[in-house]
């Protein structure tokens, strides 16, 4: 077994660490008797050089810029595959055939809808609520509809269909959430799904509705939405996935777990970077404008960043970012893009990509640099990029959610704390 050395030098005490070695990417050491050993703990704040799990359902390559489900790479399964098959790729391990394929896509359309009662829910929220703040409370609030189907108490021996059927309702039902709560946002009438369409044309089909009025829905839109779905179904570790496994080693419900993700995914550092990106390129107005920002992002003075580029783990160009661009390129010709937005987008990358502070720094364009231009060109509402983000990341979370949730001895997450607070005081 291949081990490191970890010497305390003040005590010159020794001990090694084993290194485990994954099926791809970097190897960890095994740290689990540091403090048993050394009464020492690691520091790692922001837990960028922590391994925090095992896990079989999605690789990063940071070096290369690389994305794997189960083994298939992001480009394959972004050409060939639709996003419901990425979904059972993602929660059984497997690709689907055509009956499990079919089966698969008639339980999906069968939970689209919402008990009437949660449909209240959205009335209650003041007009001008982001829809993101109603996505998480309906989310949390699925839990108290269906709070009997999964055993909350940490038992392990829950029946692994109940799982599937959690999964089914959390990919059938937040496409729903977030289109009311948009609807209900801007004072439309609300839309029922309709079981006819398919998972993404009904969710386009859902927000561009009126009563008894057929909206058109191209096909080169729905694919391109569907496609948008599958870069964001999952992506390892991160700071949202990071928050359902926290709630989920508590043994609380699936629900408020994923209600946790999607508050987690909010944030612009995270998945809110492409309504920031847009709101950015708008802010930025002019082609001409470009240098000024560049020079504000390299600026250690100005909290100015350049909302899309950058990564916690990639150091190279983000491959779902490279889909994005060549999605962009084959919706020109039959969607209206906005090409000022796109001018500035692709100035900024031309200006960075060969500049000194982002080459040295691995800063390359993310999944969210040109999601945002392509979602205003299919006329989705800049407040629902984010929540179109929760669609394509719900089966991912709910995949990992899974993964922990079937471990045998799952382990409540908690970290430790460097107390740097006042000691020794008394009243
Ligand atoms: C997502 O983790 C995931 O997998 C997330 C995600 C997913 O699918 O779940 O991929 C989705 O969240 C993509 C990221 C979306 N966020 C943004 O686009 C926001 C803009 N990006 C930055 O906020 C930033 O790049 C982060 C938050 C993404 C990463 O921040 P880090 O970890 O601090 O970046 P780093 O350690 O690599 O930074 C190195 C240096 C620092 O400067 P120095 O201290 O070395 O001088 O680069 C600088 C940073 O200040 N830097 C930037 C920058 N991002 C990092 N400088 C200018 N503009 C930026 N965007």
């Amino acid at each position: 077994m291949d081990t490191v050395t970890l010497t305390d030098n003040r005590s010159g005490k020794s001990f090694d660490a084993a290194i485990k070695y994954p099926k791809g990417g970097t190897p960890a050491m095994d740290i689990a008797d540091l403090h048993k050993e050394f009464e020492l703990y690691s520091f790692d704040p922001s837990l960028g050089n922590t391994v925090s799990c095992e896990s079989k359902v999605t690789h990063l390559n940071a070096k290369e810029g690389k994305l794997y489900h189960r083994g298939y790479p992001i480009e394959e399964l972004a050409q060939e595959k639709n996003y419901l098959e990425v979904c059972y790729l993602l929660l059984t391990g497997e690709l689907p055939d055509t009956q499990q394929y079919g089966e698969f896509d008639d339980l999906i359309r069968k939970r689209y809808f919402l008990h009437e009662k949660l449909n209240r829910l959205f009335s209650a929220f003041p007009d001008d609520s982001h829809p993101m703040s109603t996505l998480s409370s309906a989310v949390a609030a699925l839990t108290s509809f269906y709070h009997n189907f999964i055993e909350i108490h940490g038992s392990t021996d829950f029946d692994v269909n109940e799982y599937y059927v959690m999964a089914q309702r959390i990919i059938g039902k937040i496409p729903t959430i977030a289109a009311q709560a948009y609807r209900q946002s801007v004072g439309l009438p609300s839309i029922y799904p309709d079981m006819d369409r398919y998972f993404t044309e009904n969710f386009l089909y859902m927000l561009r509705a009126y009563p008894n009025n057929e909206p058109e829905i191209k096909d080169i839109e729905i694919k391109a939405l569907d496609t948008i779905f599958t870069l964001h179904a999952d992506h390892g570790q991160n700071a949202s996935t990071t928050a359902v496994r926290v709630v989920c080693s508590t043994g609380a419900h699936p629900y408020a777990a994923i209600s946790a993700g999607i508050s987690a995914l909010w944030g612009p550092k995270h998945g809110g970077a492409n309504e920031a990106v847009i709101n950015q390129l708008k802010a930025i107005g002019s082609v001409d404008n470009v240098e000024k920002y560049i020079r504000k992002a390299k600026d250690k003075n100005d909290p100015f960043r350049l909302m899309g580029f950058g990564h916690r783990v990639y150091k190279n160009y983000d491959p779902r970012a490279k889909i994005l661009k060549k999605i962009l390129e084959e919706i020109k010709t039959e969607i209206e893009i906005d090409n000022k937005l796109l001018e500035i987008a692709y100035k900024i990358e031309e200006i960075a990509l060969s500049d000194e502070y982002f080459i040295s720094r691995n800063l390359y364009p993310n999944v969210d640099f040109y999601s945002g231009i392509i979602l205003t060109a299919l006329k989705i509402p800049l407040n629902m990029f984010t929540p179109i983000f929760v669609i394509g990341r719900s089966v991912g979370w709910v995949a990992q959610w899974f993964e922990l949730r079937s471990e045998e001895n799952m382990k409540i997450t908690r970290p430790r704390q460097l107390y740097m607070g006042d000691v020794n005081k008394h009243l």
